[in-house]
């Protein structure tokens, strides 16, 4: 009940204007977007490198209604990979993109905007050496989103896709992607999905999840196993043991800000782990959803909103 409310809560502009503008906000931003600016990014790319993760970079922002704004977006996209270029970067760090941010929700011809402004982003990513996720959103895009991956890929096969296991469809498209060179991330999926189309508990999500890491870790893909839930971290493990997989045929994902010790051990135990990192101004509906994650974050925002009164 609380998750959905913090969900709808995302998509509220007053509540954003409100929140965006607190300084209160400041605390629990800061745990899961570490910058605002490139440099900054940047620099937190070093320091995650140096620890032996790697990153993959989102430029935060989405729903975008207006054309220039998609420019800009991109603009910054590009002007990222050229400095994780300049700094000898690329090797262990991308960039993911979330296709609303770049035109796809415009209400005229958003989809074709948005393949062209991707298009723009995977040829920077390609000149800097490395390559591009396009993140999932809600369920009414993942048609138009896998479109467009299907288009990106005949030019730029190492584009990654992402799959929420929540998707009472998605075991079919992990049957579909799990192909030669396919990077696919799975993860449960962070956004209110109505009963006909999603799980709605989470044993059910659970058990999906699991379902389709099976399918992907016996397929012939690049599995990228996006989870904090340390039982999906140790059946990953598992199956990759069972399906014959070394560390460098999938990768473990987590969120900037959460289970960095975890991230740390798996590191030392010779798994690739790669860290998304979100950074820039539109952080509000990336930050709600990590609040309906965990309601015991809510409790503390709330806490910090009532004692600066
Ligand atoms: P679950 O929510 O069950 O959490 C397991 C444990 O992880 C918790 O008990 C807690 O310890 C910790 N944890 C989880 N969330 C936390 C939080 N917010 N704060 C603190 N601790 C927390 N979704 C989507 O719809 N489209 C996408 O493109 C992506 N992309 C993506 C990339 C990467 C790298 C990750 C890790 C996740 C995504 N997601 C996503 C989000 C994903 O769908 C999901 O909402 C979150 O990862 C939470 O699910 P978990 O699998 O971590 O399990």
């Amino acid at each position: 009940m609380l998750r959905q409310s913090l969900l709808a809560l995302s998509r509220s502009e007053r509540v954003k204007h409100l929140v965006t503008t607190m300084p209160v906000s400041a605390g629990i931003v800061a745990r899961y977007v570490p910058g605002e600016s490139t440099r900054e990014a940047v620099g937190v790319v070093e320091e995650l490198v140096g620890s032996g993760r790697q990153v993959t970079l989102d430029h935060l922002g989405e729903d975008t209604l207006e054309e220039a704004h998609a420019d800009a977006t991109v603009a910054a996209y590009l002007e990222v990979l050229s400095a994780l270029s300049e700094r000898g970067l690329t090797q262990d760090a991308e960039v993911s993109v979330k296709l609303s941010a770049v035109g796809q929700a415009l209400p005229d011809g958003g989809e074709k905007v948005a393949a062209r402004n991707a298009r723009l982003i995977c040829e920077a990513a390609r000149a800097a050496g490395t390559t591009v996720t396009l993140d999932m959103e809600d369920h009414t895009t993942t048609d138009s989103t896998l479109r467009i991956l299907r288009e990106l890929r005949e030019d730029f096969p190492g584009t990654g896709a992402v799959l929420q296991a929540y998707l009472y469809r998605t075991e079919a498209d992990c049957r579909e992607l799990a192909t030669e060179g396919s990077r696919v991330r799975l993860c449960k999926g962070a956004y209110d999905e109505p009963e006909p189309v999603a799980h709605q508990t989470r044993r059910e999500v659970d058990l999906a999840f699991v379902r389709c890491l099976r399918i992907l870790m016996e397929g012939d893909g690049y599995p990228m196993v996006a989870s904090h839930d340390p039982r999906m971290v140790e059946i990953a493990g598992e199956l990759a043991r069972r399906t014959g997989r070394d560390s460098s045929t999938y990768e473990y994902q987590m969120l900037y800000g959460i289970r960095p010790d975890e991230q740390l051990r798996l590191v030392a135990e010779g798994s690739t782990v790669r860290v998304y990192v979100p950074y820039g101004q539109e952080w509000y509906g990336y930050l709600m959803r990590r609040l309906a994650e965990r309601p015991s974050n809510l409790t503390f925002f709330a806490r910090s909103l009532v004692s600066k009164k």
